[in-house]
């Protein structure tokens, strides 16, 4: 870490306050003078230039190739600052990085832009990305006590620091209190800012840290009108940093509702809490300057439920900073994304991070609407309040139930009392539903059937209604829409058949969780598991209400979230837990640990399902599995890797120098020599890809090689594999592994497809060593790819 220039001394030299300098001048001896004098300069240039931003400024992070430093400037930020005076002598800099990449972020019209591009020291030039946080909100009233059932309490964790980069943190709910807790590690290097209405005297025992990094976003997006600090005003980073950390909380509960003891996954481990997402939206410069510090404070495990589409690792900031993360031991846990069932549909997927999916806990919703005509729709609601007579009422489209027609949506000022007054409304929209509910009632209507305007089935999720409401399909708005048109008194009935239990089995992977196949690398299977992430109590703002809608004024301790928002933390605060018994395990290993435990079948041996399709899941809805984290503890087996192995990787995606650079910070070389390949990054899965020749008819062989550790008693391992693709035969070499304590042993997989391809272009198996006792899985998936072109965009 440097201690001379670090992004602190920017924030502080762009909002200079004597109190803060005088803090550092006492705290900086030997190096104050320099230190200080630079600040000031930074500090004034930036104070003079802001405000005076051209229009067609935007901002861009700037990589550097630090091995190119001329000798004659002592500190990266002198070069960094001559550099950009280079192309202008207004630009702004709004962060320095000094962990995840060697360069700066600053406000750049395009041509200046452009001219730093064309500099032989500059190894990339990004524009700014604006990322987001992944939730669907799914506030409800129900089953608030499972979580900490789910799993079992453990006393680790205390010794191990989740730093949580999310909308900050509501430092004074009770899942952040900090009793029977001992002292903070020594290894901790951050610290709690004190800013507006946040003290440093916030922090505690558990909540060890807390800083805002708002200066990209409010370059790019807008002036932040709110709380400058790290108080949470949004609910989100509460919420995902008590699911993974929060201490347990008795008597947790919603509006009475229900009341049950929240806790987080390592309820003693300590929080360091990172605001980078204002609203629901987050700056990758913002996030990189967090993930910066994060990396210097020491914390042991990132967790990022934060999400902003996919792109190749070099230009994915999350991945290129996640990869400094975890070069210094330091587990990056994500959100997999809530763009699902589509396909393909993941983000944060570097094979260096940990891309969770959500599941959903057994609670279903189930009601119904019957039409005037007798065709009965099914859809879900979640309605506390006293249902609908069972006899048909009048029924109305809300497109003409509205003084102005508006193609989808409509708010209350638009929907006219006279013509919905005692009706059921139809609304069709994009978001959320609990707003339009807020409008049908206070138009005076007495129910709603609301149809999503995408064939996204359950987009949303369960959401607590404030009046009678079925939510149907896409397909059947349309049929509903051509019977309103058709019949001049149409009706409808709602009939909620209120909440089951155990209807099905449980866990079902979530509708929205975001699916592989993997977008960028196939050959590596993400996500790379499930947890929970549907129906989540945990803590909350007092400063923002319960659920979206624009006048909600009900505030609560506790909400209930749904989306991989969710389940992200869950696997940050296991991950915790299993560094606290095993800290000499790297992050490769625990992620091994937590897939090859993780379950793919119900106990009576069917496959999760996945509610999306209400058929069997595969691996590119789960990954390997579900979580489950008391044998995770005991893996007996893992595979284990270092990154220099993901740099190999990159090699073997023909990266140029330059962008293995922008991902590694150094100077990495590929061997021209050495062959390498995609299928022996030593990966804890299976994925497996063939390039088809149109019309070909060969027999087409793939193998992978693999090491695994032994981190249990020594032992003989078996090999099992099954497959749903008659046509690929799946040979191990060897087929036994004895192990000795600690001892290292590969082997082989070979995939030999011969025949014609499944007509889906893809099947699926597992693999599994056993000794007995334990079981080390690994799901596999098979591409059958047609080629076409063969090199990428
Ligand atoms: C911060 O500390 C000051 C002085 O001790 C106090 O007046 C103020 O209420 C505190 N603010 C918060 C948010 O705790
Ligand atoms: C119709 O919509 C416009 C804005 O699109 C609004 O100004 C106007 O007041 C609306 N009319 C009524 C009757 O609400
Ligand atoms: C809508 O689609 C689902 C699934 O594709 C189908 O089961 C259902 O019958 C369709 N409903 C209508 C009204 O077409
Ligand atoms: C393709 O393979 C099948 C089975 O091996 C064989 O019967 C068929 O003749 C082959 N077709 C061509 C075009 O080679
Ligand atoms: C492994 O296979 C060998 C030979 O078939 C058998 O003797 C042994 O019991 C097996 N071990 C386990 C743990 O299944």
């Amino acid at each position: 870490m440097s201690p001379l220039i670090s992004q602190d001394l920017y924030c502080i030299g762009l909002t200079i306050s004597l109190q803060t300098k005088l803090r550092m001048e006492s705290f900086l001896k030997p190096f104050v003078v320099t230190l200080f004098v630079l600040v000031v300069v930074l500090g004034d240039v930036s104070l003079v230039t802001m405000g005076k931003i051209g229009k067609h400024k935007n901002t861009y992070i700037v990589h550097m190739a630090k091995s190119e430093m001329p000798t004659s400037f002592n500190h990266p930020a002198v070069w960094y600052k001559s550099v950009l005076e280079s192309v202008s002598n207004s630009a702004e800099i709004l962060y320095t990085y000094d962990n995840t990449i060697h360069g700066f972020s600053c406000r750049l019209t395009h041509e200046e832009a452009e001219l730093l591009r064309s500099k032989g020291e500059i190894l990339k030039v990004s524009p700014e990305k604006i990322y987001k946080t992944l939730t669907t909100r799914t506030p409800h009233f129900l089953g608030l006590d499972k979580i900490g059932d789910m799993f079992p309490e453990s006393n680790g964790g205390s010794d191990v620091i989740i730093g949580v980069l999310d909308t900050g943190v509501w430092p004074e709910s009770k899942s952040f209190d900090d009793k029977d807790l001992g002292p903070i590690p020594r290894t901790w290097k951050g610290k709690c800012e004190s800013a507006v209405d946040f003290n440093a005297s916030n922090c505690n025992k558990k909540l060890i840290g807390a800083r805002f990094y708002g200066k990209g976003y409010e370059a790019t997006i807008a002036p932040i009108s709110g709380i400058k600090s790290p108080r949470d005003m949004d609910g989100h980073g509460s919420h995902t940093a008590s699911t993974a950390a929060g201490s347990a909380v008795e008597g947790a509960s919603i509006f009475g509702f229900a009341s049950g003891t929240a806790r987080g996954m390592a309820s003693r481990a300590r929080l360091a809490v990172y605001k980078v997402c204002w609203g629901f939206s987050c700056a990758t410069s913002d996030i990189l300057a967090a993930m910066d510090a994060a990396i210097s404070d020491n914390v042991n495990v990132i967790s990022l439920s934060i999400g902003g589409g996919v792109r190749e690792f070099h230009r994915d900031f999350i991945a290129i900073g996640s990869f400094a993360a975890i070069e210094k031991g330091i587990i990056v846990s994500c959100s997999a994304g809530n763009s699902g069932p589509t396909p393909s549909s993941l983000n944060n997927i570097a094979p260096w991070m940990i891309t969770v999916g959500a599941g959903t806990i057994d609670r279903d919703f189930p009601s119904y609407v019957s039409l005037g005509n007798g065709k009965i729709y099914p859809g879900m609601s979640l309605y506390s309040g006293n249902s609908l007579p069972h006899t048909p009422l009048p029924f109305i489209d809300a497109q003409k139930a509205s003084y102005n027609v508006s193609s989808y949506g409509f708010s209350k000022a638009y929907l006219d009392p006279e013509k919905v007054k005692g009706k059921i409304v139809l609304v069709r929209g994009f978001h959320s539903s609990i707003a339009k509910g807020f409008d049908v009632k206070s138009a005076g209507g007495v129910g709603m059937v609301y149809g999503e305007v995408e064939e996204l089935r359950e987009k949303q999720g369960a959401q607590l209604q404030f009046l009678p409401t079925s939510m149907v399909e896409f397909n059947a708005t349309d049929a509903m829409v051509q019977y309103l048109s058709s019949d001049p008194k149409p009706t409808a009935t709602i009939v909620s058949e209120g909440t089951k239990f155990g209807l099905k089995p449980s866990p079902v992977v979530a509708v929205f969780s975001s699916r592989g196949p993997n977008p960028i690398t196939p050959e590596i299977l993400k996500p790379d598991l499930i947890a929970p992430g549907v129906n989540i109590l945990a803590a909350w703002t007092r400063s923002n209400g319960p659920t979206d809608y624009r006048e909600e004024d009900r505030r609560v301790d506790f909400n209930i979230l749904s989306g991989t928002s969710m389940s992200c933390p869950h696997v940050s605060g296991i991950t915790a837990l299993i560094k606290s018994v095993h800290p000499n395990w790297s992050p490769a290993a625990i992620r091994s640990a937590l897939m090859t435990t993780a379950y793919s079948t119900y106990s009576n041996g069917q496959k999760l399902i996945d509610s999306s399709t209400g058929k069997s899941s595969t691996p590119f809805d789960i990954g390997a599995g579900h979580v489950n984290p008391v044998v995770a503890f005991n893996p007996g087996l893992v595979y284990d890797l270092t990154p220099n192995d993901y740099l190999d990787f990159l090699c073997a995606l023909n990266y140029t120098p330059e962008m293995i650079e922008v991902v590694a910070r150094r100077k990495y070389s590929c061997d021209a020599h050495k062959h390498y390949s995609v299928a022996d990054l030593n990966y804890p899965s299976f994925g497996v890809v063939y390039k088809l020749a149109e019309n070909a008819n060969h027999t087409l062989v793939v193998e992978h090689t693999r090491t695994l550790t032994n981190v249990g008693d020594a032992g003989t391992y078996n090999v099992s594999v099954t497959s749903d693709i008659p046509s690929v035969k799946i040979t191990v070499k060897p087929n036994m592994l004895s192990f000795d304590r600690n001892e290292k042993k590969s082997y082989t997989v070979t995939f030999t497809a011969s025949g014609p391809p499944p007509s889906s272009g893809f099947g699926f198996g597992r693999l599994e060593w056993s000794n007995g006792k334990n079981i080390v899985g690994s799901p596999i998936s098979i591409i059958f790819k047609t080629s076409r072109k063969t090199k990428n965009s």
